[in-house]
C-alpha cells in the first residue's frame, strides 16, 4: 500500500484511467482521486474480506461507493474509513440476502437515493462452517448457499438495471470462484444430494451461467456483465471459517476484480469469465443454451413478486 491506501494494482489502473496531463503532473495524486469521480458503485457484501477492500480502493478513485451487507457496525467502520482517506464518498445500507423480500428493498433503497448507478459488484457470498455439512434454506425456503451467493444476485440486478441503463456504459461484475459444479436441474435446492462443497460450486456456477446468458441483452442496454474467480483461498472470514488454510492475499483478488470493474481495455466486453487477471474458459455448463434457458426460467419462478 502506498500512503493514499491504495494497492500497487488498482492504482496502475488509475493512472491507465486518467488523462495524460493530470497523469503526467501528478500520476499518483490526479489518478487516484479522479479516476471514478461522479461515478456510483455498489459493491454487495462489502462489511468484510474482498468486498472491504474493493469499497476502499473504488472510493480512493474517487467514486461514491454504497457499501453493503448485513453487519451495520462493520459497515459504519467501513464508511468511517473511507470518509476520513478523503476521497470518494460512502454510504451504508444492511439488507440480509437470505430474504429476496429484503433484496428487493434494499433495490427500492439504492433507486430512491441514488440517481445513478455505474457499477454494480455481486459479490456477498457464504461458502461453508468447518465440518458442518448441514443443508439450510433461506426465508422463502431456498437452499441457503444458492438464495445468497446466486439468487440475490441475479435479482438485484434486475432490479437495478433501469438505474445501471441510465448511466451507461455501466458494469456488472459477478465474483463466482474456479469452484463450479453442473446444476442437476431436478434438484437444485439439494434436497436429495447436499453437500456443503456442492452447495457452493453450484451456487458460483450459477452466476456464471447467468452472466452467459444475459451479456447480450444487457450488453445492448449499455451494461456489459463478466464473472471471475478472484483469487484462490484468500485471506478471508470465509475462508478461516471453512477451517481451510489460506493460500492468497486480499490484494491479489481484489486486483482481478478492479480489472474487470474499471480496466478501459475491458469497455463493451460483455459475457467474459476470468481467473485472476487472465480471461479462462468456465464450466462447459456455462455455455449451454439449454441451462441458461432453464436456470433463467427458475430464477424467474422463484423471484416472481
Ligand atoms: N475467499 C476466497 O478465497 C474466495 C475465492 C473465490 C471466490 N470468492 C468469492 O469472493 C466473494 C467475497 O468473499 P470473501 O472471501 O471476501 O468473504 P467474506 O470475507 O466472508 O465476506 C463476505 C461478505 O458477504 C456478506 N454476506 C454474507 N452473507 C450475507 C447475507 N446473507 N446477506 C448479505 N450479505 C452477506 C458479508 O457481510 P455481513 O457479514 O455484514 O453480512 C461480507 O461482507 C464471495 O462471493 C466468495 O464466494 C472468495
Amino acid at each position: 500500500m502506498n500512503t493514499i491506501g491504495l494497492s500497487l494494482p488498482a492504482l496502475l489502473l488509475a493512472v491507465l484511467l486518467a488523462a495524460p496531463a493530470q497523469a503526467l503532473a501528478d500520476p499518483a495524486h490526479s489518478a487516484a482521486t479522479d479516476a471514478l469521480s461522479g461515478k456510483s458503485v455498489l459493491v454487495t457484501g462489502s462489511t468484510d474480506g474482498m468486498g472491504r477492500q474493493l469499497a476502499i480502493e473504488l472510493a480512493a478513485l474517487g467514486a461514491q461507493v454504497i457499501v453493503h451487507g448485513r453487519n451495520a457496525e462493520r459497515g459504519a467502520e467501513v464508511v468511517r474509513e473511507i470518509e476520513s482517506a478523503g476521497h470518494g464518498s460512502a454510504v451504508f445500507y444492511a439488507a440480509d440476502f437470505a430474504s429476496l423480500d429484503n433484496v428487493r428493498a434494499f433495490a427500492a433503497t439504492v433507486r430512491e437515493r441514488h440517481d445513478r448507478l455505474d457499477l454494480l459488484i455481486n459479490n456477498a457470498g457464504i461458502w461453508r462452517q468447518a465440518d458442518d455439512e448441514s443443508r439450510r434454506v433461506s426465508e422463502d425456503g431456498h437452499e441457503l448457499v444458492f438464495a445468497v451467493n446466486y439468487l440475490s444476485g441475479y435479482l438485484l440486478s434486475y432490479e437495478l438495471l433501469p438505474l445501471l441503463e441510465r448511466s451507461a456504459p455501466a458494469r456488472i461484475v459477478n465474483v463466482a470462484s474456479r469452484a463450479q459444479q453442473a446444476i442437476d436441474f431436478d434438484d437444485v435446492m439439494l434436497e436429495h444430494d447436499f453437500s456443503a462443497s456442492r452447495a457452493y460450486a453450484q451456487s458460483k456456477l450459477a452466476q456464471i451461467i447467468f452472466t452467459m446468458d444475459v451479456a447480450e441483452e444487457f450488453a445492448e442496454r449499455g451494461v456489459t456483465v463478466t464473472s471471475l474467480h478472484p483469487a484462490t483461498l484468500m485471506d478471508t472470514t470465509m475462508v478461516r471459517q471453512a477451517g481451510v488454510p489460506p493460500r492468497a492475499t486480499v490484494e491479489e483478488g481484489v486486483e482481478a476484480v478492479m480489472q474487470l470493474a474499471v480496466s478501459p481495455a475491458l469497455e463493451g466486453r460483455s459475457g467474459l469469465y476470468f481467473e485472476g487477471i487472465e480471461e479462462a474458459k468456465a464450466h462447459e455448463q456455462a455455455y449451454d443454451e439449454a441451462a441458461q434457458a432453464a436456470l433463467r426460467a427458475l430464477s424467474e419462478a422463484l423471484t416472481a413478486p
